[in-house]
């Protein structure tokens, strides 16, 4: 599985992806307003922090707005997806950058029947929201089960990139249920290493070695 991260926060990616273990990146208007800075400056920066993925989205909600965004957004750097709402604009817009080499992610995913057009579209990503699904008292995960028994139908391409993680048992979910990818906030990823019988079992390691004395090194 694929790991991104869902932020802005320079400073908190550079000290995750430290780990090895980020993959990529995404973005949305709400992130970019919240990080208080220009856009493709911050966009930029990610790029630089990251070599995998990282998801830029439009602003424009016509098909030609979409188009002049996304080209100038792909022009950022060459990791750069093209993040697109999943409406009938966007998913013209995702053919023609498709067809011309550019990578899309189609966003605000909230049915298989959207899914189904995305990667009829040609999207390199679908970006299903498990959690605000939940939020309504929908089923979150189960949408993801079946975007993933539909592309499996149809041998489609296009990648299920779990989105509005809330917990790592969505991550959890998410991976058991096919998600190629998962694109998680930064205090949930950082929630995933931890486990109470890890620490106590490691106090304990700690604790029985200090009485050997020993060093290794
Ligand atoms: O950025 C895409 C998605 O992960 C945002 O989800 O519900 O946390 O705003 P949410």
């Amino acid at each position: 599985m694929q790991i991104f991260l869902d932020t802005t926060d320079t400073a908190v990616l550079k000290d995750l992806a430290a780990t090895g273990l980020v993959d990529g990146v995404t973005t949305n208007p709400s992130l970019i307003a919240k990080s208080g800075r220009p856009m493709l400056e911050v966009i930029a920066e990610i790029c630089d922090l990251v070599e995998g993925p990282v998801s830029a989205e439009v602003a424009a909600i016509d098909v030609d707005g979409m188009l002049a965004e996304g080209r100038r957004l792909a022009s950022v750097a060459q990791n750069v997806v093209v993040k697109v709402p999943l409406t009938r604009a966007g998913l013209t817009a995702t053919g023609e950058l498709s067809r011309e080499g550019i990578l899309t992610n189609v966003t605000l995913c909230f049915s298989a029947a959207q899914a189904l057009l995305a990667a009829k579209a040609g999207a390199t990503y679908i970006s299903p929201f498990i959690g605000r699904l939940d939020d309504h008292g929908a089923d979150g995960m189960g949408l993801i089960t079946e975007i993933r028994a539909i592309y499996d139908n149809y041998d489609f391409d296009t990648e299920i990139l779990a989105a509005s993680i809330r917990s790592p048992a969505h991550v959890t979910a998410s991976a058991l249920a096919g998600a190629d990818c998962a694109t998680i906030p930064p205090a949930t990823f950082a929630d995933l290493f931890k486990h109470p019988l890890t620490e106590k079992g490691l106090d304990q390691f700690m604790s029985d070695w200090a009485k050997t004395g020993q060093s290794i090194l």
